[in-house]
């Protein structure tokens, strides 16, 4: 089927007179004190992205943040539904702020995101949590102002869960939390429908933003002094298929690597289906594109795979990795892996082992599969007892650890380009990341945080690099 056409809205003066209703009203309310927002965030980069957008929309309103909620008049979780144990840890906060309601009954309690989008969770925040105020999911960030405020102004509760999954919102106030480090939403949804995800559930059908404003929003963030810019979607290969003009995620890439300036490009998530030799060729010719790339198998077994909906075998994966490996000597691999999906057999798990061994990745991202309401995996029988697939994990955990010491190690002598991130905590340490996106530890001094430098590897503690100036 061909992908339609999805054209972007403007948000709405509408939402920007209600950002300036409640500016006034907490004015009141504050006697003039500027009013205090505490945002928690959870789960990927994309919640991570919208929550800057919340805050974009709380400066407008007038807000300053807080690093804790305690002192805050609004208070707001971003939720994420991927696993059940991200949202146990929501529950488990939220009831937390029962006592500091209590204490403030003047405040307001939020929820959005990922979570919210499931109307069984949407209800049982209704019975279980008298004290939350506001509810909305992922299809409501555009018109949050008019809901927050008619919260605030009416005392009374407010949730929705949006249906609009294939709009599309442009010019909504971004507030960015990092200085030199940014994310930049590239399109949202997913179209996908891996058996265990709820992903597209939550977040709706693959839309992409128009190239040139994705362009200029870089090219701003560039200007801006941003050093690491990664692009978001939940399969970035896939970008553009919604468009007008049709581009494609490497010719997306291309353009942006045309700006002028010293940073890096990254993106994520990749998806293997998609991944075509066109994007590693881009990468290997561009100027700024790290020598990164983040490609989830999740497992290695075909026929596991094929359960898992994700249309692609193992020797098209593995085809993909000898390519980026020959196109690009220097690359260094990540990818996520689920261990104990319904039906999957020791047999098949030896074959995510053999599979991690061949690629060698850097590291990895490895979750043990959480039934989602709703997919369907969900109904999938899962005969292996949890206390097998946790001796199954930790064995994948000891093949990567040596697998990761050995890729680290091989770096020892060598001098790599290092964007300074911060610091560890250790007297003088600082901590910063390669091209490749490998942590390294180096006594610096604390200024060259937000710059690129010269560091020789000195040393190697399993997915750890140790260095020093050059
Ligand atoms: N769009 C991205 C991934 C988004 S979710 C992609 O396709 O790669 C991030 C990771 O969470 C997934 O790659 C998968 O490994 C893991 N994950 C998703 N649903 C899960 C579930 N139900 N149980 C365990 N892990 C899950
Ligand atoms: Fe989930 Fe698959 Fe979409 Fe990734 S590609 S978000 S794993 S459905
Ligand atoms: Fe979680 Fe939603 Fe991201 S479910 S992983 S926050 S898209």
């Amino acid at each position: 089927m061909a992908d339609s056409v999805i054209h972007a809205d403007k948000l709405s003066e509408t939402q920007f007179e209600y950002m300036k209703l409640i500016a006034e009203l907490m004015e009141i309310r504050k006697r003039g004190e500027k009013p205090v927002a505490f945002i928690r965030t959870y789960g990927c980069q994309q919640n991570v992205a919208d929550s800057e957008k919340i805050k974009g929309m709380l400066s407008v309103s007038g807000f300053v943040f807080a690093d804790a909620p305690d002192d805050a008049d609004f208070i707001l979780f971003n939720t994420c539904a991927v696993r059940e144990h991200a949202e146990d840890r929501v529950f488990g906060n939220v009831g937390a702020l029962k006592n500091l309601k209590r204490k403030h009954p003047q405040i307001l309690i939020a929820l959005c995101g990922c979570m919210m989008e499931q109307k069984h969770i949407a209800e049982r925040i209704y019975k279980s949590f008298p004290f939350v105020g506001l509810v909305f999911g992922t299809h409501s960030l555009h018109h949050f102002p008019e809901l927050m405020y008619s919260s605030l102004v009416n005392g009374r509760r407010v949730f929705e869960r949006g249906n609009d999954d294939n709009k599309l919102y442009e010019g909504i106030p971004v507030r960015r939390d990092g200085v030199f480090k940014g994310w930049l939403p590239i399109m949202y949804g997913c179209n996908n429908f891996c058996t265990y995800c709820i992903v597209p559930y939550v977040r709706g059908r693959e839309r992409s933003r128009e190239t040139d404003i994705i362009v200029s929003e870089a090219k701003e963030m560039i200007n801006c002094g941003y050093k690491d810019i990664t692009l978001l979607g939940q399969n970035v290969n896939s970008y553009g298929k919604t468009l007008e003009n049709k581009t494609n995620f490497s010719q997306l890439l291309r353009k942006i690597d045309q700006i002028d300036g010293d940073y890096w490009l990254r993106f994520m998530t990749s998806h293997p289906k998609d991944c075509s030799k066109e994007l590693i060729d881009t990468i290997a010719e561009s100027v700024h594109i790290s020598r990164h790339l983040h490609l989830p198998f999740q497992s290695g077994s075909d026929r596991i795979l094929k359960a898992m909906n994700r249309h692609y075998d193992r020797k098209k994966y593995l085809e993909i990795i000898s390519y980026a490996k020959e196109k690009i000597p220097d690359v260094s691999l990540t990818s996520d892996i689920i261990v104990g999906f319904p039906g999957e057999t020791y047999e098949d798990f030896k074959e995510t082992l053999s599979l991690i061994r061949e690629v060698e990745f850097t590291s990895l991202f490895t979750f043990i599969f959480s039934p989602r309401e709703g997919t369907p995996a969900a109904k999938m029988e899962d005969p292996v007892p949890a206390e097998e697939k946790s001796k199954w994990f930790r064995e994948l955990l000891d093949v990567q650890e040596e697998i990761a010491a050995k890729r680290c190690s091989s770096m020892v002598g060598k001098t790599e380009k290092v964007l300074i991130e911060g610091k560890t905590g250790k007297d003088n340490e600082l901590i910063g990341r390669t091209s490749g996106n490998i942590i390294v530890e180096l006594n610096a001094p604390e200024e060259l945080i937000g710059t690129f430098q010269n560091v020789k590897i000195t040393k190697a503690r399993n997915w750890i690099l140790k260095g020093e100036l050059e």
